[in-house]
């Protein structure tokens, strides 16, 4: 099989990304970057003989041999590392979100239209597990037409952080450093990955000033697609409660899923005709998402490794797994650029997820107000 000869730049998430491109059938891992070089050096004899290892961006987009590169520097470098990647020739597969402005939207989009290169944003939390289930029911339209959705993306740094409430990098900056929900892409992106619409307009609540930094305790967004559905959205990085970054929920016309809100529950879903019937004062019943766990194409399935999860899938199994989606995320990249398939996060979808959380700050300030999200296309 043809591979993609891959580069890796910023070994801390780069290092899973790294790891993870070893196991993939077409890509082949030719080079590594991070300017600490002791993180670089100490990494690169994890990877193997033979690959190389550079201290600066620049020097490993010069390599000739690197085709594509997994860029996962700070968010706020990345605007510049990903036009530097296009501007060198490479495909880019770019860690979340795009950019921290709108401008550097724009500016990394002249660049893939100059450069004429693959642009993928790594939004691995599409390929979860539970969501890959979800997703092929939807499709087939077991649930109906999707007319509501749901996330959240809530942790509690004070609980864990040694610091807090200076956890420093680009952690402190995006996330205590901004009003509504910047860090927006791991909550929506899955969503509209499914329902293949993008976001009109969003409106921004939040509440509770505990703590000296911009953001609030919480935000709560509302978003109109361009197809008029609905979407709710929370965020908060102070809650005292059961992390969870992977809450998801669509509302049908023929059903509903709904994730785990947390430890003690378990990936619901309701199907008219399929689940137990409600009644007057009787609620129905949910089935357990995996009862449909064999009902995805037999190609899902090789990224399901049954020792990478737990026996009793009735568990939760939504935290510790967030990042079971890499692989595939990281062959279907690869795929684009060796076969032509569609990139499946494309530049288009992904500017518009990351504007729709940057611009939740101006609806914020503004009393709330809806605030047009445009759609960027090439
Ligand atoms: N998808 C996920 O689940 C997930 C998880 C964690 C982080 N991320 C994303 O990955 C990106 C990086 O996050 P992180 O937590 O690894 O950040 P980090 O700050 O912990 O690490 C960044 C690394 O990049 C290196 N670096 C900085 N500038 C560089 C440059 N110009 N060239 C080469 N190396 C450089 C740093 O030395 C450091 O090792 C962010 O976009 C973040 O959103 C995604």
């Amino acid at each position: 099989m043809k591979k993609l000869k891959l580069g890796v730049v910023g070994l801390s998430r780069g290092h899973a990304h790294a790891l993870s491109a070893l196991k993939a059938d077409n890509i082949q891992l030719v080079a590594v970057c991070d300017i600490d070089r002791q993180r670089a050096d100490e990494c690169a004899t994890l990877y193997g003989e033979g690959i190389k290892v550079y201290y600066d961006h620049r020097e490993l987009l010069a390599d000739p041999e690197v085709e594509a590169v997994v860029m996962a520097t700070p968010i706020d470098v990345h605007a510049q590392t990903v036009v530097d990647a296009l501007e060198a020739g490479k495909h880019v597969l770019s860690e979340v979100i795009v950019a921290t402005t709108i401008d550097d939207i724009y500016r990394i989009g002249e660049a893939i239209k100059k450069s004429g290169k693959t642009y993928m944003m790594a939004e691995n939390y599409c390929y979860i597990r539970p969501l890959l289930i979800v997703e092929n029911l939807i499709r087939q339209g077991k649930l109906g037409d999707i007319y509501y959705a749901e996330s959240d993306y809530l942790k509690d740094f004070q609980e864990y952080h040694p610091n807090f409430p200076n956890i420093g990098g680009w952690r402190q900056k995006t996330y205590f450093g901004r009003r509504g929900h910047p860090y927006i892409t791991h909550t929506l992106g899955p969503l509209l990955h499914i329902m293949d619409e993008q976001i009109a307009t969003v409106s921004c609540m939040a509440a509770g000033r505990s703590f000296d930094m911009v953001a609030d305790n919480t935000a709560t967004l509302m978003l109109e697609t361009n197809k008029g559905h609905l979407i709710r959205l929370r965020s908060s990085f102070v809650s005292p409660r059961p992390d969870n970054v992977t809450y998801y929920s669509f509302q049908g016309t023929e059903g509903c899923y709904q994730a785990p809100q947390g430890p003690q529950d378990y990936h619901k879903l309701y199907i008219r005709g399929i689940s137990r019937q409600g009644g007057w004062n009787a609620p129905g019943g949910w089935n357990n998402v995996y009862e449909f766990k064999d009902t995805v194409p037999e190609e899902w399935k090789k990224y399901w490794n049954p020792e990478d999860y737990p026996a009793d899938l009735k568990d939760n199994d939504t935290y510790e797994l967030y990042d079971s989606g890499l692989l595939m995320m990281q062959e279907k990249f690869a795929d684009c650029i060796l076969n032509g398939t569609p990139v499946p996060v494309s530049f288009e979808d992904a500017a518009n997820w990351t504007a729709a959380g940057l611009l939740s700050a101006d609806s914020v300030n503004a009393g709330s107000k809806p605030i047009f999200v445009p759609s960027f296309k090439l």
